[in-house]
């Protein structure tokens, strides 16, 4: 039951929205575990593995599915390590990307036996040789290419071209090589990339794809040996409003031949197509409003519950629950949805035709699975949403709402320091004026 068969439940959506309140997350474990099995099947026919990229969503629930599908995780910082860790996923069946690794995060990981880091850049693979050495640890690395290929992606959202931060830029990445082959205790086991995200045509993989096998080819030159696997990254775009999803099959044809070429393993590292249209986020009408020719809708979520329409120009498919979906033309207006957070762009959709929303109405916002909670905040001091998690029949909180005490957990005020004797003396630190 993706997103769009969701929104049709309605006595389940009031149910949940009653119970847990709103704003709330609603995401269907039966979505996730059909979107893995289409992927798996769709490689099936070259040794393979999914990483599932836990940025997506991080939720323990959410986590759960996959790793008792038997996916691996892949985390981008020691936060999305300890979650994996957390719902049992074993260090070994984790990649670590990223192109900002920090000291401890690197020690940790590696102390903890992590399945491959993947190297960005010559001053973390130093990193690495004095940790393996200090720790008389194994490595196992990979290296992420940047393969200058350009997607049709947001642009905020595009990673594979030559002047973006991310990845070894390919006339770099034998020098690294040489490098890494001359430090104990690492070894290079992996090629990888990540082109982008919400890619919907297959061409971007299929281009970069031809420069990873190429240098697959001289990589093993230089006598590497221990290579296991080609990572292809994630990305796969899916259908939010009229978009042609990238599907399994068409992304399995785009990307198989690296592992036949090879020899390798072919590894994935997807978030969004495994989650996101698993996923609602289900608000309430607060207010209608009308100024200058616009109507508002004024919803109780906002941009901080959900950013990638203010933060991308995002289109997320929006509906009134319970109103008939066939209402005729006339029977509905042009409105923009907003939310109650203090900026203009603050909006999660905007010139939509909806049935009239009414206050107490509920509205459920398709395609937020990924990408949703997991980007949220608590901007103009709102606790974060509570998330749900439907499984067959049943549902239950996988992530009660944020209370107004977490909103200030750790803070303190000038009195509670005070109280702490905690002011420390500004002229005992050392400083050089310029
Ligand atoms: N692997 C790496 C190294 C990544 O950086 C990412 C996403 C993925 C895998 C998973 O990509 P996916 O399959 O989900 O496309 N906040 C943006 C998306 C940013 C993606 C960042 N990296 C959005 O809401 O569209």
């Amino acid at each position: 039951m993706g997103a769009r068969l969701l929104i049709e439940r309605v006595a389940l959506l009031e149910d949940i929205a009653r119970d847990a309140g709103t704003p709330v997350y609603i995401y269907d474990a039966g979505h996730v575990r059909t979107q893995y099995r289409a992927l798996i099947r769709a490689l099936s026919a070259v040794p393979h593995r999914v990483f599932y990229s836990v940025k997506a969503n991080g939720n323990l629930g959410v986590l759960s599915v996959l790793h008792e599908l038997g996916a691996g995780a892949d985390v981008v910082s020691i936060g999305e390590f300890v979650r994996a860790r957390r719902v049992g996923f074993r260090a070994a069946d984790v990649i670590f990307s990223g192109v900002g690794k920090r000291l401890d995060e690197l020690r940790r990981t590696v102390r903890d036996g992590i399945g491959l880091i993947n190297v960005e850049s010559a001053e973390e693979l130093g990193h690495l040789a004095d940790i393996a050495a200090a720790l008389k640890l194994p490595v196992r690395i990979g290296i992420r290419v940047n393969p200058d290929v350009k997607t049709k992606a947001h642009p905020y959202t595009q990673t594979g071209e030559a002047d973006k931060k991310f990845g070894v830029p390919l006339p770099q990445v034998l020098d690294l090589v040489r490098r890494a082959l001359a430090i104990p205790f690492l070894r290079l086991e992996s090629i990888g990339m990540h082109l982008g995200s919400q890619i919907c045509d297959p061409q971007a993989y299929v281009t970069a794809g031809s420069r990873i096998v190429d240098l697959v080819a001289k990589v093993r030159s230089l006598g590497v040996e221990t290579l296991r696997a080609v990572d292809v990254g994630g990305g796969l775009g899916i259908r939010y409003t009229d978009e042609s999803a990238l599907e399994p099959e068409a992304f399995a044809a785009a990307v198989t031949p690296l592992a036949r070429e090879t020899g390798l393993t072919l590894f994935v590292e997807p978030g969004r197509y495994l989650v996101g249209n698993a996923g609602v986020l289900l608000a309430r009408c607060l207010y209608r409003k009308k100024a200058l020719g616009k109507a508002f809708v004024v919803l109780d979520a906002a941009m901080n519950d959900l950013l990638r329409p203010s933060l991308y120009g995002a289109e997320h498919h929006i509906q009134v629950v319970g109103a008939d979906r066939a209402s005729p033309a006339e029977g509905r207006e042009r409105v923009d949805i907003v939310g109650p957070v203090c900026e203009t762009g603050d909006f999660l959709g905007r010139d939509r035709y909806l049935p009239a929303a009414q206050p107490g109405a509920l509205l459920a916002i398709s395609g937020v699975g990924a990408y949703g909670f997991s980007m949220s905040s608590t901007y103009n001091s709102r606790p974060r949403a509570a998330e749900v998690v439907i499984d067959g029949e049943r549902w239950a909180v996988a992530r009660r709402r944020e209370s107004l005490e977490d909103l200030m957990v750790g803070e303190r005020t000038l009195d509670e320091i005070e109280a702490a004797d905690a002011w420390r003396d500004t002229a005992a630190a050392e400083f050089e004026t310029p």
